[in-house]
């Protein structure tokens, strides 16, 4: 099928945003059925609003040094597609700028939405291809080990770790770091087991009061031991005593805006404090943890999914995500992706036992 394609990158920022969009669109330009490749600014948002723009006549140079470039040239937006007349008005200018093809980058959100574009597309007969590539922090997606962007945010969250762990040691104290992540603990999990924190706390272990006995229990148990001081990573999805700390109003998700998580570390911090005597100190990585250079893996990631993007394209495999499963490039349906989040695994990753030191 000839046509032209477009590129959007929904959702949260990684640090390899930009070399997510350079991958796909240089593939794109090498492919015979694409007659022209298309940008939207801001994600899906550029689409409604027609804010499109052709990458044909940008400097091939400056898409190149897309690779290396922190920040997102791009753009990205936070705007989940519910109604039916905005995927309507999706096709609608998918038709006037005759786009057969759609890369659409992002996390869970973004990915549910080229689900229900294609098939919006298939029963009004539009011939739509979409492709669906992986990039988020959270590394909460379904159908792929890893998203492009999480292992930066592990190193990023590993080192302030290891910096935390120097206060801790010399003024035996307790030191906490909250880390993003949404609902789901992979951040948590991962810079958590490299740093050898003593506890990490994640959404897939609620902190009920008896966990939190325990919690406590090992930190002054530890003391008793003779080694004054501990590290403590919480995922701000933690649900402590059945509650999720969120920074804005509960009801904004019932207006189709996604909450905005954050503060369990606080709370945790005061909770860990009163009840073991230890001075305890919390810090947040906020949103340091989601830019600057990209490690190596994201980079290389990125450039593999871009490629992987353009097979499902020859092999006209629509509907899909490239993903990453074992050590193999490949993809997963996209029906099945937007089923909902991908959580830690606890057993395989022998949480529990780390969860208590
Ligand atoms: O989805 C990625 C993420 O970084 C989450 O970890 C975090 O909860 C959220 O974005 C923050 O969202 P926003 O950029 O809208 O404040």
């Amino acid at each position: 099928m000839k046509g032209n394609a477009i590129v959007a990158q929904s959702g949260g920022p990684t640090a390899v945003i930009n070399a997510s969009a350079c991958g796909v669109i240089q593939e794109a330009f090498k492919h015979s059925e694409i007659e022209g490749v298309y940008a939207a600014h801001n994600g899906i948002l550029g689409v409604l609003n027609e804010e499109i723009f052709d990458l044909g006549r940008e400097d091939p140079s400056a898409i190149e040094q897309l690779k290396t470039t922190p920040a997102s040239a791009l753009g990205s937006c936070r705007y989940k597609v519910k109604t039916q007349e905005d995927f309507e008005r999706i096709v609608s200018v998918f038709k006037k700028y005759d786009i057969r093809y759609f890369f659409y980058i992002g996390g869970n959100d973004s990915m549910d939405t080229a689900d229900k574009l294609g098939k919006l597309a298939a029963d009004t007969g539009y011939e739509l291809g979409i492709m669906g590539i992986p990039k988020t922090i959270d590394n909460d997606i379904r159908g792929t080990d890893y998203c492009i962007g999480f292992q930066t945010a592990v190193e990023i969250a590993t080192e302030a770790l290891d910096r935390l762990r120097s206060t801790a040691e010399s003024h035996h104290r307790v030191m906490l770091l909250e880390v993003m992540g949404r609902h789901a603990g992979w951040i948590a999990t991962y810079a958590g087991m490299a740093n050898g924190a003593d506890a990490i706390l994640i959404p897939e272990i609620p902190l009920d009061e008896v966990r939190l006995g325990e919690l406590c229990k090992m930190l002054l148990n530890r003391n008793n031991k003779g080694i004054n001081f501990s590290v403590v990573v919480a995922a701000e999805g933690t649900i402590l005593e059945g509650k999720t700390i969120v920074r804005e109003s509960p009801e904004l998700s019932d207006y189709g805006k996604r909450q905005l998580l954050g503060g369990v570390g606080r709370v945790l911090g005061e909770i860990i404090e009163k009840r073991t005597g230890l001075e305890t100190r919390v810090s947040s990585l906020d949103y340091i943890q989601r830019g600057g250079t990209p490690v190596a893996y994201d980079r290389s990631l990125a450039t593999a999914f871009g490629v992987k993007a353009f097979n499902l394209l020859q092999q006209e495999k629509y509907g899909e995500m490239a993903a990453i499963k074992g050590n193999r490039i490949t993809s997963s349906p996209l029906a099945e992706v937007a089923k909902g989040i991908k959580s830690v695994y606890i057993n395989a990753y022998m949480i529990a036992e780390r969860f208590f030191g």
